[in-house]
């Protein structure tokens, strides 16, 4: 596995098909040698080309979808030298994962009202979470975010009759008109979400930022994924490091590791 860090969940996988899905992004379809049990939403992946055509470490990436056992996609958005790698990689191509990482989101129980905040590719762990409240039941609304809306990513397969789906567009190309804090906001005052729903977020550090402060504002039970910079995923770099709250779970240790202790953390464990 040459310079890749070495972990019983460093595996081999074929580039099984890509489809583009914006002008940016595009969905990756790995075939793996071996079954996966179902993943949590929001565990992750360390991603790289095993011919080396791309950077030295491997970059991470949610879990899209369980297409079977031995089946994952991911949602990528090209944005740097890693993901350019993956996005000219031919169909039939090794690629070396290690898999599968992280903690994920709570699923919540039927009975509890859900609401999935995402922006950009920040939608990628919750096609999964759609996938278990479709299996379980319960009351779930996915509030999609992005500047425009051809960059609200493959949106039609989160039209699973599981979620109730609201997109907002910066530039009011499509859905409400500005960021997805202020969609969320806008449906809590109509009482269209219930202030006691568990609300889960994902997606680039400003709309986190914006994120946790409404959330705290208006004391919302939080859960976010940090994309944060990984350099191995599994615990040995300390390339992680995501600043805890003194009152949270992790007391008064100053940093988590968001690869190991996350990527998804309530948002009262941590001071972001
Ligand atoms: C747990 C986790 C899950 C993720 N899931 C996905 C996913 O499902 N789909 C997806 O497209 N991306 C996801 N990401 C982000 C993805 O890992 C990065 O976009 C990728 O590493 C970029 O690699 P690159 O070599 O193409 O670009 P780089 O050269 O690494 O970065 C290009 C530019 O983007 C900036 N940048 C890169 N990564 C980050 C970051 N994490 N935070 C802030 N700025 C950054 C760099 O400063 C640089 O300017 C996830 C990250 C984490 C930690
Ligand atoms: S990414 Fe290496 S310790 Fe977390």
């Amino acid at each position: 596995m040459g310079h890749l860090p070495q972990d019983a969940r460093c595996c081999r996988a074929a580039l099984a098909a890509r489809r583009a899905c914006g002008p940016d992004a595009f969905v990756l379809e790995l075939a793996f040698g071996q079954a996966f049990a179902p993943l949590a939403p929001g565990r992750f992946a360390m991603l790289a080309a095993a011919d080396g055509s791309g950077p030295l470490i491997p970059r991470p990436f949610s879990v899209y979808d369980q297409l079977a056992p031995d089946r994952l996609s991911f949602l990528v958005q090209v944005i740097g030298p890693g993901t350019r790698c993956l996005a000219a990689l031919a169909i039939g191509s090794e690629l070396i994962c290690t898999l599968p990482l992280g903690n994920g989101f709570t699923v919540a129980e039927p009975d509890r009202e859900v609401a999935l905040v995402a922006g950009g590719v920040g939608s990628a762990p919750f096609l999964l979470y759609a996938r278990a409240r479709a299996r379980a039941g319960g009351r779930s609304h996915f509030l999609y975010g992005a500047r425009s809306a051809d960059r609200l990513y493959d949106r039609e397969a989160f039209q699973t009759g599981a979620l109730r789906c609201l997109d907002a567009t910066d530039d009011g190309s499509l859905g409400f008109r500005g960021n997805v804090v202020a969609c969320l906001a806008a449906e809590l005052d109509a009482g269209r979400i219930g202030a006691g729903a568990l609300v889960c977020a994902c997606g680039p550090e400003p709309l986190l930022h914006a994120f946790a402060a409404f959330a705290r504002e208006r004391g919302l039970d939080a859960q976010l994924s940090l994309e944060t910079y990984m350099g191995c995923g599994i615990g040995v770099c300390n390339g992680c490091p995501t600043p805890t709250a003194a009152a949270g779970a992790f007391g008064d240790w100053p940093y988590a590791k968001s690869c190991l202790d996350g990527p998804v953390f309530a948002l009262a464990d941590v001071a972001i």
